[in-house]
């Protein structure tokens, strides 16, 4: 794109995702099922910059950073689009990327990702070049490993997918949804570390390997289990599913009792079904329910301590058209 200057802009995008069953195990081996956001999205521009440019930490979202010259900053964006840069063979040039992130940061819904995917795709664009999905994946996985310490893909994945998919050992498959419910999404407002949760997991893990193994079977049976569940449209059994992988959860250490009060809520308020979503530690809630039930479950979760909640309708979730609808406990922040 050429600005109304005369500048050439490189533009990419990404968006938000949600693991609706199969977080932490699946960075041991299981499956995971996770949807994209398209309504929480992701813009990057891209431009040539002078080479002493360095990076600006987030504000609301927003950061900047510059690739090929002197600035090394260790973010995971930064890294996927330098190593973009030292892949396709171009030296010469120092670029900066602005990133306007609308993904609440450090909630589990995938950020670090999604900034990283719609960095390196602004990256191709200025330089006229365009990313086959293989390679774009590998990229934003490059930065992923610097933000999660040793991330499975899926996010790298699901950030990029235009639909459900079920993602094993690095590849991603379409899911079937025959679903007719809502998801409720909710932000405990704690921002939670991914590495730091995905290392105390590994530590119990490691810690009784026998306990570990039975963990994990369990885990992927749940995870078969709920891929079924959402192709037969099995909304009350789905819910149950995702009470008993909550449960598992927890036994990693990842729940807290603030998202335990969230799941309580979400399930008084009439919800099949809640548990966290991403790394947990704070983060986020999903919650399962029929469409009509969706506002009341929104509002129970927010008078629990929710600071804002989505609702993404089931039969809505397929590419690029997945209708959100907001709601917040913060006065103005309505998104
Ligand atoms: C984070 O969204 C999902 C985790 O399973 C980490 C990963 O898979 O890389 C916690």
């Amino acid at each position: 794109m050429t600005t109304k200057t005369g500048m050439v802009v490189g533009i990419g995008r990404a968006h938000a995702k949600a693991i609706l069953l199969g977080e932490h195990t699946v960075v041991h081996g299981t499956p995971a099922i996770a949807f994209p956001l398209p309504a929480l999205p992701v813009r990057a521009l891209a431009r040539p910059a002078e080479p002493g440019t360095g990076s600006q930490v987030p504000a609301d979202g927003h950061f900047r950073f510059t690739v090929g010259g002197t600035d090394t900053a260790l973010s995971g964006p930064r890294v996927a689009a330098e190593e973009a840069l030292r892949r396709w063979g171009i030296t010469d040039t120092t670029v900066e990327v602005v990133v306007e992130c609308g993904i609440p940061l450090a909630r589990g819904l995938g950020s670090s990702a999604a900034c990283a995917g719609a960095a390196v795709r602004a990256v191709a664009d200025l330089h006229g070049l365009v990313v086959e999905s293989g390679e774009l994946y590998d990229l934003v996985q490059c930065g992923e490993q610097v933000a999660h310490g040793r991330a499975s893909g899926i996010d790298a994945s699901a950030v990029l997918a235009n639909g459900p998919i079920r993602f094993h050992q690095g590849r991603a498959e379409p899911m079937p949804i025959g679903l007719d419910a809502a998801l409720v999404i909710a932000d405990t407002g704690v921002p939670g570390s991914t590495q730091h949760a995905v290392a105390g997991v590994r530590r119990r893990l490691d810690e009784d390997p026998v306990r570990a193994g039975s963990l994990l079977e369990r885990a992927s049976g749940l995870i078969e289990a709920a891929g079924d569940e959402l192709s037969a449209g099995a909304a009350e059994s789905l819910g149950k599913t995702m009470l008993d992988f909550q449960e598992l959860l927890a036994e990693l250490g990842v729940s807290t009792p603030h998202i335990d009060a969230l799941v309580t809520a979400a399930l008084g308020a009439g919800a099949h079904g809640a548990k966290l979503t991403g790394a947990g530690l704070g983060g986020c809630v999903l919650a399962l329910t029929e469409p009509a039930s969706a506002p009341g479950v929104s509002a129970a979760l927010r008078r629990a301590g929710a600071v804002r909640t989505w609702t993404v309708p089931t039969r809505a979730m397929h590419a690029g058209a997945t209708p959100l609808s907001a709601t917040t406990s913060e006065p103005g922040t309505h998104q």
